[in-house]
């Protein structure tokens, strides 16, 4: 959410690039140029990818005989923008690029070797907006959608690459509700995803207009308001106030620039040289321009990114939970057909006390969110594979630590919740993927699937439920939790957030870098957290 961005890396990147093989890194040197690879490295500004399937460590990745996904909740990221005006985003870049413009005002001097490419350097971005390129990934990932779930959820027919909104019989099915928040970036993905699924297409006939596949004609929207103080699960930071506190919602950026100048500190040097006399590279700017577009220390710089979100808005945050929990709750809600008609949380309970906005019962929902928002989701549920906090000392990182952002919530990234139907309470796990062309094709039959399971994909990579705290979904190899236990494994949930203290309460932390890892909440008496601290606001 409120960090770091970028797509027009791959603007300069290709100028870039090259002057840069003269580059020595740390220990090698051979520069990795393949800007396909180096860009999934990015954290949150990685260009998406499919996980692997077993990524997250579950090796049955096939669905059982007997089984077929029934409806699919997802919670979509925007995808490519340009950087926000954040502190360790759009601050650091645009303060680069003016630095530079200042001393061009004054000075003939030129840099050379690697950074030569700077003498006839101009930043060309804006800021927060989706790009071209972003709205690309949405398209994408809406078709993919559809190939993936829609055709089985809506039983297509052979050749059909997008839906229908009429039954077989041509009968009109009940639009879809997605759901986004107001802001332009979210609202843009929304727009360009539902493209995707939608259409246009495979009709016989062009369709000139595209408003048959905007919303009020082939699928209903919610939008809710962003950037207040107003209730909304997809920017529940807006409601979550103490998360507006520096010491408390930027605990991860804070240690991000502890870390910055441990393993920045060489590389900065070495580039020096390649500087003019009179302009000092800091560590800050060399930062910026990995933010620009990421240099050779990619395991540092990727760190960083792991580091600023686990303390910012996972359980390195007191207030993790809390920003997670408004749509956890929506999604119990509607895998247990419940509408929320009181709320506690950042749940906006006039959405979601109708079937207006907030039908049960549906195939597919959609909602459109922050990379924020799917960390502290994660932290909410106590999916405990992601407690591995990142660390804030060690360089180069443990490459085989699981809380990893780039894989977590690239640009594009999604949470999928599948529901799915089995004619069996223990089917046996199926190690392979297997494509499903059709819903009968292994042997489901809806009328006597009466087994219901939840199963779980963060970017296609199948999630580890049989970790979640209290083991209620353990014994599966394939990911796949019985969906009674699933709810039961979050019957704590909501109370283990700590709601209206950690987000209301008088409170600060005591010490804002030792990296403790507050479980993703916070309550009376907790070591590190100062009671009655924080100042008047009058
Ligand atoms: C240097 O790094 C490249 C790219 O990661 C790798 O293929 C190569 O084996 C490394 N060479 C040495 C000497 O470590
Ligand atoms: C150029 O240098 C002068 C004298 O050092 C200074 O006053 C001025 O602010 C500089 N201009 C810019 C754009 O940095
Ligand atoms: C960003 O784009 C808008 C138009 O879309 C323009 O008004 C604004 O000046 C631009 N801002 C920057 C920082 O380039
Ligand atoms: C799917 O559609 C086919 C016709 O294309 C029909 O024969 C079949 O019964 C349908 N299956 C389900 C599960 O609705
Ligand atoms: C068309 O099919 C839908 C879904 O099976 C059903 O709900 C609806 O009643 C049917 N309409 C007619 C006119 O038969
Ligand atoms: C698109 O919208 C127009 C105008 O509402 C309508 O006549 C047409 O049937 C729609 N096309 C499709 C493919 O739904
Ligand atoms: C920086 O260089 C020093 C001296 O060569 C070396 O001891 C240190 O390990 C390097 N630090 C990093 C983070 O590479
Ligand atoms: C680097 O930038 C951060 C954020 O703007 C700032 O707090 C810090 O003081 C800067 N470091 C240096 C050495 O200027
Ligand atoms: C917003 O959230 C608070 C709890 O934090 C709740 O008291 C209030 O009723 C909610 N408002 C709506 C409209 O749901
Ligand atoms: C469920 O239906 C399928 C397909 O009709 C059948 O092959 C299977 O034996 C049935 N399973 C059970 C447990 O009744
Ligand atoms: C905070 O903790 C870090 C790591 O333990 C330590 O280096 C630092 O001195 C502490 N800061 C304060 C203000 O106590
Ligand atoms: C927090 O508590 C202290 C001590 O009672 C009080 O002085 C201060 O005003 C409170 N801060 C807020 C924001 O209520």
């Amino acid at each position: 959410m409120h960090l770091t961005s970028l797509s027009s890396c791959i603007v300069l990147a290709s100028a870039v690039a090259p002057a840069l093989a003269s580059t020595h890194s740390r220990s090698n040197n051979s520069l990795v140029e393949d800007l396909g690879f180096i860009s999934q490295h990015w954290g949150q500004i990685s260009t998406y990818s499919d996980n692997p399937a077993s990524y997250f460590g579950v090796n049955h990745v096939g669905l059982p005989a007997g089984c077929q996904v029934e409806q699919v909740h997802t919670l979509q990221r925007h995808a490519q923008r340009f950087p926000t005006s954040y502190i360790d985003d759009g601050i650091l870049t645009e303060g680069f690029a003016q630095k530079l413009v200042d001393f061009r005002a004054n000075s003939s001097s030129s840099f050379s070797g690697p950074l030569s490419f700077l003498n006839s350097y101009k930043y060309q971005m804006n800021e927060s907006y989706l790009t071209g390129i972003g709205a690309n990934t949405e398209f994408t990932r809406g078709v993919d959608f559809w190939n993936r779930y829609g055709r089985i959820l809506y039983n297509a027919s052979a050749g059909q690459v997008s839906y229908n909104v009429n039954y077989p019989n041509g009968t009109a099915r009940p639009k879809p509700v997605l759901r986004t928040t107001s802001q332009s970036r979210i609202r843009e993905s929304q727009i360009n995803w539902a493209l995707g699924f939608f259409g246009p297409t495979y009709e016989t006939v062009p369709v000139p207009k595209l408003t048959n596949y905007t919303d009020g004609d082939f699928f209903d929207l919610v939008v809710i308001p962003e950037g207040g103080t107003e209730n909304n699960t997809l920017a529940s930071y807006d409601s979550c106030f103490n998360d507006f506190l520096v010491g408390i919602g930027d605990l991860g950026d804070q240690d991000v620039f502890t870390y910055i100048p441990r393993y920045l500190q060489n590389v900065t040097a070495r580039l020096q040289q390649y500087a003019p006399a009179g302009f000092t590279l800091s560590n800050n700017n060399t930062y910026g321009m990995q933010l620009l577009c990421a240099y050779d220390e990619w395991a540092g710089f990727e760190n960083t990114l792991d580091m600023a979100y686990y303390y910012d808005y996972g359980y390195g945050n007191p207030t993790g939970r809390a920003q997670g929990i408004g749509y956890l709750q929506e999604l119990l809600a509607r895998l247990t057909h419940q509408y929320i008609t009181v709320s506690n949380s950042s749940v906006n309970s006039s959405i979601t006390n109708n079937s207006r906005d907030f039908p049960l019962d549906r195939p597919f929902y959609a909602d459109f969110t922050h990379d924020d928002i799917i960390v502290s989701v994660l932290t909410a549920m106590s999916l405990d594979y992601f407690r591995d906090p990142p660390s804030l000392t060690e360089y180069p990182p443990n490459p085989d630590r699981h809380f990893i952002l780039s894989k977590m919530t690239p640009f594009g990234g999604h949470l999928i919740t599948e529901v799915i139907g089995c004619s069996e309470a223990s089917p046996a796990a199926v190690s392979k993927e297997r494509v499903q062309y059709y819903p009968t094709q292994y042997g489901y039959n809806p009328s006597n699937a009466t087994h219901k399971f939840v199963r779980m994909r963060l970017n296609n990579g199948i999630l580890p439920l049989d970790t979640l705290r209290g083991g209620a979904c353990k014994g599966r190899t394939d990911g796949m939790c019985a969906l009674d236990k699933f709810v039961a494994s979050q019957n704590a949930s909501y109370a283990l957030s700590n709601y209206d203290y950690a987000c209301f309460g008088n409170w600060t932390i005591a010490n804002t870098t030792n990296g403790f890892d507050y479980d993703g909440t916070v309550h009376r008496g907790q070591a590190g957290i100062l009671e009655n601290t924080q100042p008047s606001s009058d």
